[in-house]
């Protein structure tokens, strides 16, 4: 079962992708080999409500594809590249799961997990189809697409027309390329390049959402679906079908010489998750029988060992953000944490409220669930004002540094005591040393050199029970001293 889907995953030559994205593709197979290792069987996931339910009308995938549309064998396009059709269908690359995204449905492992749920054929249900096709949420898309381009990119009944015709005029082509791509933005193509537009795009399906079909719940992963794990810029790299140049700028953002803030997608990426799962757990998705929803928490908490003799063992470590009694099952508080070391650096004036509330909604958490349901509301209010303070300001190269530092100042790193925790604290470090390559302060030479440094950090993270809270940390110190000596 699990392990079975694991080894598929496992075995998939990401090297591929690193013509795209060189430094990201050796941690990308890091990254893919521990959350497909991290399948002991676990999963994460679930919707909030982005697509689809507008009415737009959705064209399917072959009405992107014409050979002199986005079909071509090359990326040798003028404007964007025009090979992304055979880039989102790459066979064993990241950035080909999407196409593959309703076809695993019918896989072994789809199977046993359907087979445990006892919902017939998977690539029928509902409760998978709202991830693992645009027709989960779009009636007129074919399942058969998986995830397609109008999942993403928004349904294309109102511009298809209109988005391909060509530039009318030599005397600003730069400008008229800008005015045609924002028509196309009020026509309902996506602002995928807004870091908060893209993150509520990808969290529908890599977190959850209120829509119907799109969260799996703690009995799903028990069934043997795997963990979900996600962090935007990481991911957005690994499936990214674009190349950013001085066209892209003009078109995106009105300036030949911009391009993404990989620090700020990183940031909005924290806040957008913790804010979509404070929302969905004051909705019915709190709940499953009697209990709350396990899949708000922090999995480590239950799924580890047990000692009752008479010398007692303590399993787990003390964490100073969560204000719980023992043997209360914590709230799952990764992106909380990247988000207390974000404030601190981008938006001080938040940051004491951000800790208060925190405590304060783990503390409710032990109360009783109104009391949860309102601190969670309270908290997800600083987490509103955080994400709009992210998208409103831009990183520079020294905010990647101090970032790093934020994120293994102690008072951060002593709340790792949980293999999510840990794991978003490696991959933040990932996407910041790769925003330093980016932003032309770090070469990529030296990056590479202390690529063991952090693979060691990755391995710490890999396997569910192998995990120690201590150990994770010695090799993340490591890997963030190596950083700190690039300055
Ligand atoms: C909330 C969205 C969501 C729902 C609902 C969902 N999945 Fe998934 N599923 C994902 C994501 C995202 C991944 C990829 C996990 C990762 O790599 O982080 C995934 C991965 C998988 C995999 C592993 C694929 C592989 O390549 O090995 C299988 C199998 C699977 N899902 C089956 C199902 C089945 C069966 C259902 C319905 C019972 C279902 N999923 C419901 C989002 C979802
Ligand atoms: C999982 C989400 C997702 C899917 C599915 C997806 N894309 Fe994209 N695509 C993106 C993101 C994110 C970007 C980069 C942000 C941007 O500039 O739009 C992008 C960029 C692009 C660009 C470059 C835009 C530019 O102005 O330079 C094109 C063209 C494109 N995608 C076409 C497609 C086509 C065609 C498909 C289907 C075969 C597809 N995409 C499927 C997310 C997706
Ligand atoms: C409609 C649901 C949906 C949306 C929207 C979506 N994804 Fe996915 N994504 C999936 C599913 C399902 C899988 C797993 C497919 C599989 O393993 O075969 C997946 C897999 C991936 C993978 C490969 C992960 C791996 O372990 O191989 C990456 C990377 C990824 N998505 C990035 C993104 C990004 C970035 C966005 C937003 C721009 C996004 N996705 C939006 C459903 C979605
Ligand atoms: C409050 C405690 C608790 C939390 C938190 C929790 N689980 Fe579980 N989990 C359980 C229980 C109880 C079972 C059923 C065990 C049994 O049947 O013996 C279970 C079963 C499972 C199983 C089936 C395999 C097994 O070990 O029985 C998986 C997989 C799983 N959980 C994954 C997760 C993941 C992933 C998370 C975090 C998102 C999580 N769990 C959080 C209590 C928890």
């Amino acid at each position: 079962m699990t392990t079975h889907a694991g080894k598929e995953r496992a075995d998939r030559p990401w090297a591929a992708l690193a013509a795209l994205a060189p430094t990201r593709a050796a941690f990308a197979t890091l990254v893919l080999m521990l959350l497909a290792f991290a399948i002991a069987a676990f999963v994460f996931a679930p919707p909030a409500r982005s697509q689809g339910e507008s009415g737009a009308r959705y064209t399917g995938v072959a009405s992107c594809a014409g050979s002199t549309c986005h079909g071509r064998m090359e990326g040798d396009g003028t404007v964007v590249r025009q090979d992304e059709l055979m880039k989102w269908q790459e066979p064993s690359t990241p950035g080909g799961a999407h196409s593959r995204a309703w076809a695993v449905l019918s896989n072994n492992r789809s199977q046993f997990i359907a087979r445990n749920l006892g919902i017939g054929d998977p690539a029928k249900a509902q409760m998978c189809l709202g991830c693992h096709s645009t027709a989960g949420t779009a009636r007129a898309a074919p399942a058969e697409d998986g995830v397609g381009c109008e999942s993403c990119h928004g349904p294309a009944g109102g511009w298809l027309a209109s988005h391909y015709a060509g530039v009318g005029t030599n005397a600003d082509p730069d400008r008229e390329m800008r005015d045609k791509h924002l028509a196309n933005l009020s026509a309902g193509l996506k602002k995928l390049e807004d870091p908060v537009v893209r993150a509520g795009v990808c969290v529908d399906c890599h977190f959850g959402s209120a829509a119907d079909g799109q969260f799996v719940t703690h009995r799903i992963m028990a069934a043997g679906h795997p963990r979900i794990s996600f962090e935007l810029d990481l991911f957005s790299s690994l499936q990214a079908h674009h190349q950013e140049d001085a066209d892209y700028g003009w078109r995106k953002f009105g300036a030949a010489n911009r391009r993404t803030d990989h620090v700020q997608m990183w940031a909005v990426g924290q806040a957008t998750a913790i804010e979509r799962s404070l929302a969905l757990f004051q909705t019915r998705r709190g709940t499953e029988g009697l209990f709350p929803e396990f899949y708000f928490l922090d999995c480590h908490s239950c799924h580890r060992r047990i000692f009752d003799q008479a010398k007692p063992v303590r399993t787990g470590l003390d964490n100073p953000g969560r204000s719980i009694p023992e043997g209360m099952p914590p709230y799952n508080d990764e992106n909380l944490i990247m988000l207390a070391a974000a404030a601190r650096l981008a938006a001080p004036a938040l940051a004491d409220q951000l800790a208060l509330r925190t405590a304060a909604f783990h503390k409710a958490m032990a109360t009783d669930r109104p009391s949860a349901v309102a601190a969670a509301v309270q908290l997800s209010q600083t987490v509103a004002a955080l994400k709009s303070a992210f998208a409103s300001r831009n990183f520079s190269g020294t905010d990647a540094f101090a970032m790093v530092d934020a994120i293994s100042a102690k008072a951060i790193s002593d709340r790792y005591t949980d293999y999510s925790g840990s794991q978003q604290a490696v991959m933040g470090v990932d996407t910041l040393l790769n925003a330093m390559v980016s932003s032309g302060r770090v070469t990529i030479g030296a990056a590479a050199g202390i690529r063991g440094d952090i693979d060691r950090a990755y391995a710490a993270v890999k396997d569910p029970n192998a995990y120690k809270p201590s150990e994770f940390q010695a090799s993340f110190g490591s890997a963030v001293r190596a950083i700190g000596a690039l300055r």
